[in-house]
């Protein structure tokens, strides 16, 4: 296993990305050369960060899932963050009522609440994942076809999968990464997508990946899209609830807790939060970062109507056969 090495706010030091450098060469994703934060390797036929490989293959060698465990999973730009709140707060809601003034997405972020193994392992902190109480949540961005069979072949682990219009992704993406570097090119950003090195790319294999789980094993893999939850949260939010076994019950229903989960989760209220407007939970993306205007269709702002259908074709292309369609 590779060594690594953390600051005290536990970011991720040159260390991890030297080693994972000498067995997997890092390129710089389009347009971030300076800044080898964001650089990508091509690991097992997935695009992945470089400074994330050392825990990819740490929870490939030792992640060893409790039963009960959920892993959220997603390409980044998703709906990831969403995600998150709404699990913690229906799985939690017995200990913490959704509606409760003192409840813990009110004052952390939802990266607190659910830990990002990729950034845990890396960091040599896996061991905060034995301090969890079951049912244990957790997240990933790992490709479907790179997670340990510990999680994919266990019945005792659910996998919750999110995926969202690529378009509208490679827009948030480029502005979460404009705040690292202001002078990303769109343009450069849009080519990786479509010739599949982005971030956690190909982006059509990794959906792809937890479609067909999701089909092969509907009891283990929910796959949710993010335009049907904008649709219909509360629905969603009962889907997930009754897939991870806590559906919730009439009283519940009649006293209105779904709506509750979903306003406590809601992208108004969340932003307007004072937690999630400083700090950072992890260096060097900042908490506000994860909340922008939320939606769909921001990426006409960004693309020509030429450049949309070319992404489009590409993806639908890759997907053809599937029953999956972003049409
Ligand atoms: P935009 O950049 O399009 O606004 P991730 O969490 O996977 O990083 O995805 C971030 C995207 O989800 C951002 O999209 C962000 O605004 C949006 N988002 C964050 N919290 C949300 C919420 N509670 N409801 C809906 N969208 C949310």
């Amino acid at each position: 296993m590779a060594t690594t090495t953390t600051n005290q706010a536990g970011a991720v030091g040159p260390e991890p990305f030297l080693k994972s450098a000498e067995a997997v060469p890092a390129i710089p994703v389009a347009g971030l050369t300076d800044d080898p934060k964001l650089w990508v390797c091509f690991y097992q036929g997935t695009w992945v960060l470089a400074t994330v490989v050392p825990g990819i293959i740490s929870i490939q060698r030792s992640f060893t899932p409790r039963r009960g465990d959920v892993v959220l999973a997603s390409p980044p730009k998703s709906g990831t963050t969403w995600l998150k709140a709404l699990a913690f707060a229906t799985m939690a809601r017995g200990a913490y009522p959704p509606a409760d003034a003192g409840h813990p997405l009110l004052r952390l972020n939802p990266h607190q609440c659910v830990p990002y193994m990729e950034r845990l392992f890396t960091a040599g902190e896996e061991g905060l994942m034995e301090t969890l109480p079951s049912p244990r949540l957790m997240s990933t961005h790992m490709h479907h076809s790179i997670l340990p069979t510990s999680i994919t072949k266990n019945p005792d682990c659910k996998i919750i999968y999110i995926c969202r219009d690529p378009k509208d992704m490679l827009v948030s993406f480029f502005h979460f990464v404009r705040k690292v570097n202001p002078n990303i090119s769109f343009s450069d950003l849009f080519e990786a997508a479509c010739n599949g090195t982005s971030v956690s790319g190909p982006i059509w294999d990794h959906v792809l990946g937890y479609w067909n789980a999701s089909k092969a094993s509907p009891e283990t893999v929910l796959f949710l899209r993010y335009e049907d939850m904008l649709r219909d949260p509360a629905g969603n939010t009962r889907r997930l609830a009754r897939f991870v076994g806590q559906p919730f019950s009439p009283a519940e229903e009649e006293a209105g807790v779904v709506e509750q989960i979903v306003r406590l989760c809601s992208i108004e209220k969340l932003k307007n939060l004072e937690v999630n407007n400083a700090g950072s939970y992890g260096a060097p993306f900042a908490n506000d970062w994860y909340f922008r205007r939320g939606g769909t269709g921001d990426w006409a702002n960004h693309m020509t109507p030429g450049m949309a259908r070319r992404l489009d074709a590409i993806v639908e292309e890759k997907l053809s056969g599937s029953g999956l369609s972003f049409a």
